[in-house]
């Protein structure tokens, strides 16, 4: 592992990955290759902006020709994929980007690992694929049981890596992880959002009743499994990295309020998200096994990333200050019945 193309390098983890690796290792080089969508931000890789061993390109990954043109100039013999659609509400509005970029987007990164005789693709997927489990952990080799576009388009993604590896022998892993949290994420994402609301005193919006389950995990922990399934995982398998911990949603809401010092009379609850699945719960024993562990706790977790929020609010000011940021909450949020009363 010399020359890494990380797609989707702007974005939450992928940036938060950059950084990581650029700060433990000095004999790689790292090059992002990214398409700067709404939520890819050049502001998340200024610490390594000026860094030798870090390249940016701005493009997409549905375009092989430009794909083919980076992977033949730096010689990339590593690909870890974290470029597609994340977002579960927005897929719910817009479908068509996530299967392109999810799906078809995923096939030509496959196709160029192919081409170039990478030594390694990673596929950075999602508890999601597994859909909601209600009881038990989610192995590796339980069926995909999705339910919403998002969890379908990255399903999509990840059988067609199985799929080249099988048929034409590509060297893919393919990791999948729970809900990332921590530094960089775009205020979407539930936790972010609750934390930059909170400091604006502005209302936060927990769906139906607030008892989901997620497994709610650092960033980091996140990007340390996917390293080691890198350097030590076997090609063609699948390696759940999650902390293995559950937290309903109103337990994380009201634990942001509590570290902030703000009141519950902000909690909303409102109309839930069509579809939404009920507990997300993975086995990671599989990567423990390869060496890797989870270090922050959940309540680790929530306070280093609330602390981020507070002390970089220029950073989360600027992007929630965007026309595109303002329409897509108007879009989602303002026809949803406020349902406090009900619960
Ligand atoms: P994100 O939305 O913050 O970032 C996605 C990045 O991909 C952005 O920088 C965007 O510009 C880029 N991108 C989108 N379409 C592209 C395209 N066609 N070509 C090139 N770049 C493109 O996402 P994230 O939360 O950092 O998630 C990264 C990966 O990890 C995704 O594959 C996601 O499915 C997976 N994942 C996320 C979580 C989570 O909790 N956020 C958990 C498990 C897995
Ligand atoms: O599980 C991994 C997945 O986690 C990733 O694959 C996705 O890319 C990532 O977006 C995330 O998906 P979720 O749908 O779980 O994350 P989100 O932050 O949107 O929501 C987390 C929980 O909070 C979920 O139960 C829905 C709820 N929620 C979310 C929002 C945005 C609310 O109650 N209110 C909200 O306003």
């Amino acid at each position: 592992m010399k020359n890494i193309l990380v797609t989707g390098g702007a974005g939450f983890i992928g940036s938060n990955f950059v950084h990581m690796m650029l700060d433990t290792y000095d004999d790689i080089e790292v090059i992002v290759y990214d398409k700067l969508t709404y939520a890819g931000n050049l502001d998340n890789l200024i610490p390594v902006a000026d860094n030798p061993h870090y390249t940016f390109y701005k493009g997409d990954i549905c375009h092989a020709n430009n794909v083919d043109e980076v992977m033949k100039k730096h010689k990339i013999d590593t690909i870890v994929n974290f470029a597609a659609e994340t977002h579960v509400d927005r897929s719910l509005m817009e479908p068509g980007g996530f299967i392109q970029t999810d799906v078809y987007g995923t096939y030509v990164l496959l196709e160029a690992a192919k081409k170039h005789g990478v030594e390694r693709m990673n596929q950075v997927s999602t508890d999601e694929v597994y859909g909601q489990v209600l009881e038990g952990r989610s192995k590796e080799n339980d069926r995909l049981h999705t339910r919403s576009p998002y969890s379908a388009s990255k399903a999509g993604g990840d059988l067609m890596c199985q799929a080249y590896y099988t048929s034409f022998n590509v060297p893919v892993t393919i990791t999948r992880g729970s809900n990332n949290i921590g530094q960089y994420q775009y205020p979407e994402k539930v936790v972010p959002l609750f934390i930059s609301n909170a400091l604006e005193d502005k209302p936060l919006p927990v769906y139906g009743d607030g008892l989901q389950m997620r497994d709610y995990q650092y960033v980091l922990d996140h990007c340390r499994g996917i390293d080691m399934v890198l350097r030590k995982g076997m090609h063609g398998e699948i390696y759940n990295i999650g902390s293995g911990m559950e937290t309903t949603n109103i337990v994380m809401t009201k634990a942001i309020l509590h570290l902030l010092n703000k009141p519950e009379s902000l909690i909303q609850y409102i109309t839930d998200r069509p579809g939404h699945d009920r507990r997300y719960a993975l086995d990671v024993s599989k990567a423990q096994a390869l060496g890797w562990k989870n270090e922050y706790d959940f309540e680790r977790a929530i306070a280093a990333t609330v602390k981020w929020y507070v002390e970089n609010q220029d950073w989360w000011r600027k992007v929630k200050e965007k026309k595109d940021y303002q329409e897509y909450y108007q879009r989602n949020y303002a026809g949803r019945d406020i349902k406090n009363d009900k619960i």
